[in-house]
């Protein structure tokens, strides 16, 4: 079975490998040929645990290579899958114009017949809208059916989560097709789905919303702690006990990012508001997730007068630890507001500083955790690395010039922390 995998992002890098792996003939195309020719070359785009050392192994074995030219990819596979990247419009709505391109130049190559898969998260209505793209550009007349195959995976752990799915979930015309896609996927699960088309395009929005929901709903809790004095990790665990509600992704913090939650809700958003549906909650979800960050802020600029001629140290520049990626990251927002109050920012991330730099050119980026710590008034903790759950605290407090400890993401044990001489602020829990 060849497979042709569109767009060499996160979701198709890693599909296209992981079907490699598998022993499929995948071709992954991209029309960034630097990225091409660095993956030729061994090069990773993207920083992911393990994925180097599964690309350079099916290379090897000659089941996967790259490709600028999609035309001709298409043309050798049976199965070809969409997986560009969709970011936010301007109104909120995902932009579509590279899965509409792709699927033009698709409709070249389709010289008998193919399935084509949508992997990219796109709003409901979008395996229509591929169908007739194809059809009108059409260079000779063939059959193609359109699935929906939407993509659970994380980064960070991608390699991980797509051997080891929850779910596979393809949104078919009829079940014959949809068996066909679910085939490839017959190692990894037995628990396959097979959905209509716009079913498998909402499960997608409604799983990451639906898990973007319950991160806001225990940050508005942690607000209610800090107001109450009721301890949040507390709660976390009694309320995430209770099996109907699962103790996943109830971590109180700054709040999610990363290039999907905030997208997809908003996407949701956007989704419901073209069919007049007025969904609210999605609304309040985003609200606390934009709050959160400010809350934070404002508790550190009363414990410290305002952030005027201050050196503030900043630990995780990624969304979340284990990835290179920074986009919608706290950690910017947070910089922003810090520089712009007149802080001198020194900011430090295991590896994701190049790709920091030029987000926010002001601050000033170190090589070590502990240079982020020099003559500081206050350390924040944006990314929960393990470097920083096992950094050497004696040292840290030395180093700072005052030993204010901003904890966003609750990693450390307040009692350990004050013992340890900090004066340590987390997440909705008592402050020291
Ligand atoms: C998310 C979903 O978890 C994947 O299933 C989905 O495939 C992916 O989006 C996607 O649509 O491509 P990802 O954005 O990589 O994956 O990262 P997550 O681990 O889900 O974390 C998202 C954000 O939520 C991070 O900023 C994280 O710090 C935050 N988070 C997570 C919390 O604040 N609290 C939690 O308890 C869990």
């Amino acid at each position: 079975m060849n497979l042709c995998i569109i767009g060499t992002g996160y979701v198709g890098l890693v599909t296209g490998t992981i079907f490699s792996h598998l022993g499929y003939n995948v071709v992954c195309v991209d029309r960034d040929a630097k990225k091409i020719d660095g993956l030729k070359q061994g090069v990773m785009p993207i920083y992911e645990e393990g994925l180097k050392e599964l690309v350079d192994a099916n290379v090897a074995a000659g089941r996967l290579t790259f490709s600028i030219d999609l035309v001709s990819s298409v043309r050798e596979s049976d199965i070809v899958f969409i997986c560009v990247g969709t970011p936010p419009g301007k109104d909120g709505a995902p932009e579509m114009k590279y899965v509409r391109a792709v699927a033009e130049e698709i409709a070249q190559g389709l010289n008998d017949y193919k399935i084509v898969v949508n992997k990219s998260t796109v709003p409901v209505g979008t395996g229509e809208l591929v169908r007739s793209i194809i059809q009108e550009n059409l260079t000779q007349p063939v059959a193609f059916d359109v699935v929906s195959n939407p993509e659970f995976l994380r980064e960070g752990t991608a390699i991980y989560d797509t051997l080891n799915p929850d779910r596979v979930v393809i949104g078919a015309v009829n079940r014959e097709v949809g068996e066909k896609v679910a085939s490839l996927y017959q190692t990894l699960t037995d628990t396959v789905q097979i959905t209509d088309i716009a079913s498998a395009e909402l499960i997608k929005y409604a799983s990451n919303s639906f898990l973007a929901t319950k991160i806001s709903f225990m940050n508005a809790v942690s607000a209610l702690c800090e107001l109450t004095g009721a301890d949040v990790e507390q709660v976390r665990e009694g309320v995430g006990q209770d099996k109907r509600i699962g103790s996943a992704f109830l971590n109180a913090g700054l709040g999610f990012g990363g290039s999907c939650f905030p997208k997809d809700c908003l996407g949701l958003l956007h989704t419901a508001k073209r069919y007049d549906y007025d969904f609210h909650l999605m609304d309040s979800v985003l609200r606390v997730n934009e709050e959160q960050p400010l809350r934070f802020l404002a508790r550190l600029r009363e414990v410290l007068g305002g952030f005027e001629g201050k050196r503030i140290g900043v630990w995780g520049l990624a969304f979340k630890p284990n990835t290179d990626d920074i986009r919608d990251g706290k950690a910017f927002e947070i910089m922003a507001a810090l520089i712009k109050e007149g802080a001198e920012v020194l900011a430090y991330d295991p590896i994701a500083i190049d790709n920091s730099r030029k987000e926010q050119p002001a601050a000033t980026y170190v090589d070590t955790a502990l240079d982020a710590c020099k003559d500081v008034d206050a350390l924040i903790l944006v990314t929960e690395w393990r470097e920083f759950k096992e950094a050497d605290f004696e040292e840290v407090r030395k180093s700072m010039r005052l030993p204010v400890l901003f904890d966003g993401r609750n990693i450390f044990n307040p009692k350990e922390m004050r013992d340890k001489g900090f004066l340590y602020y987390s997440i909705g829990r008592a402050d020291a």
